[in-house]
């Protein structure tokens, strides 16, 4: 027998696929590899920026690791053929419980940035939430998503600012606003320090370097329109056209004295739903609800701002007790794969946001990046539910996880104080 036809019946060769990106996200695995190409791709300071966390950076750590404490029991027989991920938020039918959460800068990750992440989203129908913070603006933004779109706002020391970014969010479109609550100064993000990371990047002896060894993304920052906070653009000392450490900008800008009756007073510029976003106790979650708020995203600003705060998915069953249904939570941090999703809907999260999960997919690949992650997390969520016998979202009931009991730091966090 011919030995090459024989080699050429057992082998089968793929056919070679030119674009780099798509060879890349070929090979990508899960979020994990798409963190590991973006690393590649990406100059440090910016993947630092992206990738890091406040101080010894245990928060971070703890809120991917805590995940891996629980385990499924899964149930079997129950006639899979039909799943349906949808559920109903805040008087709207959406398609999977996850919602892409708010970044700043995201254009340092790819020049399209956030309309990228916005195109994304509205594919496959998830709700895209633009960050005050953004680089694009609320209103490119709507023009290239007709998907569900939410927008999130710091307590600016200037209220007027805030109430023309609402209502400029309301004139576009945008169904919901997020406040972000646990941003009273910045925290100490020690990679940027050590980097002397300046926002938009400042182009230094370092950078020049960075530059030569990461040839795409320079490419790309010198051949598109500055990246500025294109929210606030054309505002002297607001838009980020001289750049700045963001602690710097932060500590000049948000306003330090944010309290509940601001709260009361977004509610008297916004008639839709009203989300905070860092809530990290059972008390301040039960006095969310007594301040009408429609959804308590529970998060710790992805291990950015105080170390040592509660990793989110330890807090999501307290939470969810105390809540008992008086508002939606959202359960905000560590979130890698699909089978997350489910332990966290099973603690009682009524939705998911995840952040650094689609940023990874955009600095590795750009937009179908952003379109590979979607898919990994949606498609794992489904078969997470299958394997455990939920056929629906409802379903995913509480006992269908337990916390290991060979890990000797099981004991949950209980909440309170
Ligand atoms: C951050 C801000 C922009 O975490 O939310 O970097």
């Amino acid at each position: 027998m011919n030995p090459l036809r024989s080699f050429r019946s057992l082998v089968r060769f793929r056919p070679i696929e030119l674009r780099s990106s798509t060879r890349r996200l070929a090979r990508a695995a899960s979020v994990d590899d798409l963190r590991r190409q973006a690393r590649r791709r990406l100059p440090r300071a910016v993947f630092d920026y992206i990738d890091g966390g406040a101080e010894d950076e245990r928060t971070l750590d703890r809120n991917v690791s805590g995940y891996a404490r629980l385990e499924f029991r899964p149930r079997v027989l129950r006639d899979m053929s039909n799943l349906d991920t949808s559920i109903s938020l805040f008087g709207r039918s959406l398609p999977t419980p996850l919602i892409l959460a708010p970044t700043g800068f995201t254009r340092i990750a790819d020049p399209e940035g956030e309309l990228a992440v916005a195109r994304a989203a509205a594919r496959v129908g998830v709700p895209y939430n633009l960050s005050t913070m953004g680089t694009r603006s609320i209103e490119e933004v709507a023009a290239v998503s007709n998907g569900p779109k939410w927008f999130q706002v710091y307590a600016w020391r200037d209220r007027g600012l805030i109430a023309e970014l609402v209502g400029r969010a309301r004139d576009a479109g945008y169904e919901a606003i997020m406040l972000t609550v646990d941003t009273a100064v910045l925290g100490r993000r020690e990679r940027d320090v050590r980097l002397g990371t300046t926002l938009p990047p400042k182009i230094g002896l370092n950078t020049i370097v960075d530059g030569i060894i990461h040839p795409a993304w320079t490419y790309g920052l010198v051949t598109n329109e500055p990246i500025t906070f294109a929210n606030v653009a054309g505002r002297h000392g607001l838009d980020g056209s001289s750049a700045i450490t963001l602690a710097d900008y932060a500590a000049s800008q948000f306003d330090p004295a944010l309290s509940w009756d601001q709260v009361e007073w977004l509610r008297s510029q916004w008639d839709g739903p009203i989300i905070l976003k860092g809530v990290q106790t059972v008390a301040d979650a039960e006095l969310a609800v007594a301040h009408g708020v429609e959804g308590i995203a529970i998060s710790n600003h992805g291990g950015r701002q105080l170390d040592d705060a509660p990793p989110v998915v330890e807090l999501i069953e307290p939470v969810a007790q105390a809540v008992a249904g008086r508002s939606a939570i959202i359960a905000d941090g560590g979130i890698r794969r699909g089978g997350d999703i489910l332990k966290s809907l099973a603690l009682g999260a009524d939705a998911v946001m995840v952040g650094r999960a689609y940023l990874y997919g955009l600095g590795a690949a750009g937009e179908a990046g952003v379109d590979h992650v979607l898919a990994f997390l949606l498609d794992g969520l489904r078969r997470t539910m299958a394997l455990t016998g939920c056929r629906t979202i409802g379903e995913i009931e509480p006992d269908l996880v337990t916390w290991r009991r060979d890990d000797p730091s099981t004991t949950p966090w209980t909440g309170g104080h």
